[in-house]
């Protein structure tokens, strides 16, 4: 595939390296082009040395083999990435003023364009760039949200460069219609944790990071799902495409899947769901030294969501649960397969050397009717791959399942 680049004038500007990287470690072809401002945040050596191909940076400058050259290049790329896009650049590409090597190169091209804006968050947030953004919408630019987090002005809001894999992935799917596995499919996913309130200041939880759920979210919204992700408190951006509803407490967590579960496709636990809350949570603090002191804390159990869904599965529904364990793993697994009544349970061991909790990395065996059909072990991203190629098999060789 021809990736054509474009940077322009952000402190992100550096990431669009890592980006062009992926490309290229896929035997795609890439080529950059620049504004002149992000010529202060990356070296044309640089871009040059990762693609091996000539940074487009004057549009008066003449190339003999490509004849005009924002023309041939516009001809020449299967999809036009402009990551970061600054607020100033979508302006100009919103209005069709073609006054930087970039902004000409849009107005050219015909190809698929995905557009990664990067900026503080006032300036996201303005009329005129929301405006901006609402315009190149309409006129058939895909665009990827910025994430949340510390910006380079140390504020802390919306206006990140949406991550890397992020872009490369709707890049692929953008380029690559025909991947689309899960077309089609409603996928319903929960990840992260619970948190089951003791008082306005403290709760019970566990350590679960999300990040599991949110790379299956991925992996499904890349394979052409339709994807909902049903977010415990995780601090991790939203993946490109997903629909996201934000929980707290268990309860809250099973209302939203079973509001969702009806016309769920494929429905996939992988949260840390806390087992029991505190039977009352406290209206006021408890405070030391009063009758109202924290000595002991009643619990109640949480309805156990998987299994309520497993008996009330719909036809044709694929149901996968998690089973976290410590000790005797494959057999915990296949025990919670049969009790829950779940289709698939994705069994990884946790504590000891195995930091699955806040790790990027994670092992993993599926576990099925039929003993265990797979294993992986690599990144979070890499394992929801296999999760959802197995997934895929078992479809196709059940489909009534
Ligand atoms: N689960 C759920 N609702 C709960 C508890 C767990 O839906 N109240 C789901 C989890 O999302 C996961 C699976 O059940 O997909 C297994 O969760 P786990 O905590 O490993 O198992 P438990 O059923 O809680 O059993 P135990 O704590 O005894 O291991």
């Amino acid at each position: 595939m021809n990736v054509l680049l474009g940077i322009s004038g952000s402190i992100a500007a550096y990431k669009a390296a890592d980006l062009a990287r992926l490309f290229i470690k896929r035997g795609d072809s890439v080529v950059c082009c620049t504004t002149p401002n992000a010529l202060n945040f990356v070296t044309p050596l640089t871009l040059e040395s990762l693609t091996g191909n000539a940074v487009y940076r004057d549009e008066f400058a003449l190339d003999h083999a490509r004849g005009v050259e924002h023309i041939g290049l516009a001809k020449w790329c299967d999809i036009f990435i402009i990551a970061p896009a600054t607020a100033s650049l979508i302006a100009k590409l919103a209005h069709g003023i073609a006054d930087n090597p970039v902004a000409t190169l849009y107005l050219a091209c015909r190809a698929p364009i995905l557009l990664a804006p990067a900026m503080n968050t006032a300036m996201l947030e303005h009329r005129a760039t929301q405006r901006n953004l609402a315009t190149l919408r309409a006129d058939g630019v895909t665009i990827i949200e910025p994430a949340c987090g510390l910006l380079a002005c140390n504020d802390i809001g919306k206006g990140k460069l949406a991550e890397v894999s992020d872009i490369f992935a709707a890049a692929l799917r953008l380029t690559h219609p025909a991947r689309q596995q899960y077309a089609g499919k409603k996928v319903l996913i929960t990840a992260g944790p619970t948190r089951e309130r003791i008082d306005p200041v403290r709760y019970l939880s566990n350590f679960s990071s999300g990040k599991m759920g949110f790379a299956l979210a991925r992996a499904f919204a890349n394979r052409g799902a339709d994807v909902t992700l049903i977010a415990g408190p995780v601090a991790l951006a939203t993946p490109f495409g997903v629909k996201r509803i934000d929980v707290e407490s268990a309860s809250e967590m099973a209302n939203a899947v079973f509001a969702h579960a009806l016309r769920s496709d494929i429905i996939i636990k992988a949260a840390a769901v806390a087992d029991y809350r505190p039977a009352l949570a406290a209206q006021q603090k408890c405070k030391k030294g009063t009758t109202q002191a924290l000595h002991t804390i009643e619990l109640t159990e949480n309805i156990d969501i998987l299994h309520t869904l497993c008996q009330q599965k719909q036809a044709g529904q694929y149901i996968v649960g998690f089973a976290a364990e410590t000790e005797n793993l494959l057999e915990h697994a296949q025990q919670k397969l049969q009790r829950k009544g779940a289709d698939m349970i994705v069994a990884n061991q946790v504590g000891g050397s195995a930091a699955v909790f806040g790790s990027d990395q994670n092992a993993i065996s599926l576990v099925t009717s039929t003993g265990v059909i797979a294993t992986a072990a690599g990144s979070k991203d890499d394992v929801a791959e296999t999760i959802a190629e197995q997934i895929h098999i078992c479809l196709t060789l059940h489909p009534n399942k």
